[in-house]
């Protein structure tokens, strides 16, 4: 029962956090006088003790319920029931865990968003190359229209910009203290859980007491961004699958992530690249456990939350992991643009230019201009011949011919990078285009970093306050 009951696996995730929260508390006690210094002095030697040492083994014991309830004894059995007894007061399990929870993720989250920059340099840097490398671009899987593979890679760029986004917003609403929500009615004793939340760094409160305790949305949130992040990197894993394949051939991921085969000499299989599209199920499924297990709860703390913690831990380590991973896989893949550019004008692939071309020269509504070309690929060549006919079957007084087109002007307008030249509106493939996006990408994520850095400047500074005036207490 006690081993069914107990959390003490997951809790070695939030252990460090529950000797800060421990500290913040007694800090917190001692300010308001509800113990006395002698008191507030022998529990903290004891906590930074820990602090120091580390956490004695012996509080991960499955005697105890949790690793909260083991590191109340320890202190108990080092400094006295006398002392260690009184650090529990004006606070829960209930509100003590929900803060650990919170101060682990914000350092995690951190990580995971540091992470994800590294992987937007890396594709920012590629796009940088390869502005004027053509490659044929796909819907339905099908060639469609030539872009360059600046422009393709430039697309994962901002998905995973705006994965960063929703997880920086995600940290807002992290970032806020539940202490002092005690069980979920707060406390008769006069604490001051504003001083808590600033000795721990967060930004403000979870203020009514049994949201403090009951919530877990902050960690849904955080899973619900980290899974489409997940999707993100595993369409790009696919297409580095789908590219590495000898029918394709665009790409050759280097051999420190690929792996042999057992019996086949000659394989190469892009391994990683398939663990990290199969990872992004694994967070999925971390995120569905966790939704699940809220869905039905009703207020405020039942232990049910206990068992959302976990898959807290598991989909940030699966989908931190696949993003560290992914930007030195991309980093190190070589392209082979001859071969691309080979394919960027195949199936028709320039036949849309064409038809804007016969409406933007030649005067003919775009309908027609597509029924006529549309015609000249069923039959299977665009030569001015074929395009004549086509033109005739599609109104019998159309003439090409006499509206002055020409084989040459068919060549040049079916020449991928005449097409690619031209779609230099905001955004899209024309190297002017995508210089101007590389540039908007930089920017961004300059400003991105300098948040980045502004917050883990922040939780450093905040813990090594919390210990200096835990110190100076002791002292
Ligand atoms: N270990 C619990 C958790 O992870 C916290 C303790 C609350 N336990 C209780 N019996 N109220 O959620």
């Amino acid at each position: 029962m006690m081993h069914f009951l107990s959390s003490m696996e997951a809790d070695r995730h939030i252990a460090d956090a529950d000797v800060l929260v421990d500290i913040a508390h007694v800090l917190m006690l001692n300010k308001q006088k509800i113990n006395d210094r002698k008191v507030t002095r022998d529990i903290l030697s004891a906590l930074l003790e820990m602090h120091d040492e580390g956490i004695p083994e012996e509080a991960f014991d499955e005697r105890f319920e949790d690793v909260h309830a083991g590191i109340e004894s320890l202190l108990i059995e080092s400094a006295g029931a006398d002392t260690g007894g009184r650090m529990h007061m004006g606070r829960s399990r209930n509100d003590e865990v929900a803060t650990c929870i919170r101060i682990k993720l914000r350092e995690e989250l951190l990580k995971q968003m540091v992470a994800l920059m590294k992987v937007r340099e890396v594709l920012i840097a590629l796009a940088g190359k390869h502005t004027e490398s053509a490659m044929p671009g796909f819907t339905h899987m099908q060639h469609a229209q030539p872009t360059t593979l600046a422009h393709h890679l430039l697309a994962y760029e901002q998905a995973f910009s705006r994965d960063f986004d929703r997880l920086n917003s995600a940290y807002a609403r992290i970032n806020l203290s539940p202490l002092g929500a005690a069980a979920f009615a707060s406390t008769g004793y006069p604490i001051d859980r504003d001083y808590t939340a600033s000795l721990l760094g967060f930004d403000g409160l979870v203020t009514n007491s049994m949201d403090a305790v009951a919530t877990r949305d902050f960690a849904l949130e955080t899973l619900a961004d980290l899974s489409i992040m997940m999707t993100n990197t595993s369409r790009l894993c696919e297409e580095l699958i789908i590219w590495s394949t000898s029918f394709v051939k665009f790409v050759t991921l280097d051999d420190a992530f690929c792996s042999t085969s057992s019996i086949m000499p000659q394989k190469k299989n892009p391994d990683s690249a398939e663990i990290m599209r199969a990872k992004s199920a694994s967070v999925f499924g971390a995120f569905t456990s966790a939704l699940v297990t809220i869905k039905g709860l009703p207020m405020s703390y039942n232990r049910d939350l206990q068992e959302l913690t976990p898959n807290i831990w598991r989909g940030m380590h699966d989908a931190k992991a696949s993003l560290f991973l992914l930007s030195d896989m991309l980093a190190s893949a070589e392209f082979d643009t001859k071969r691309m550019m080979d394919e960027a004008g195949k199936g028709f692939s320039t036949a849309t230019e064409l038809a804007d071309t016969l409406v933007r020269s030649f005067g003919l509504p775009f309908r027609t201009a597509h029924n006529i070309v549309g015609r000249a690929v069923q039959k299977g060549s665009l030569s001015l011949a074929i395009l004549e006919a086509a033109a005739h079957e599609v109104g019998p007084d159309i003439s090409l011919k006499k509206k002055g087109l020409t084989q040459k002007k068919i060549n040049e307008v079916l020449d991928v990078n005449y097409s690619i030249a031209l779609r230099k509106a905001p955004g899209g493939p024309a190297p002017s285009a995508t210089k101007q996006a590389i540039k908007d990408c930089k920017k961004k994520l300059g400003v991105d970093a300098t948040i980045t850095v502004k917050r883990l400047a922040h939780q450093a500074r905040s813990r090594e306050t919390l210990i200096i005036e835990a110190r100076r207490m002791v002292a």
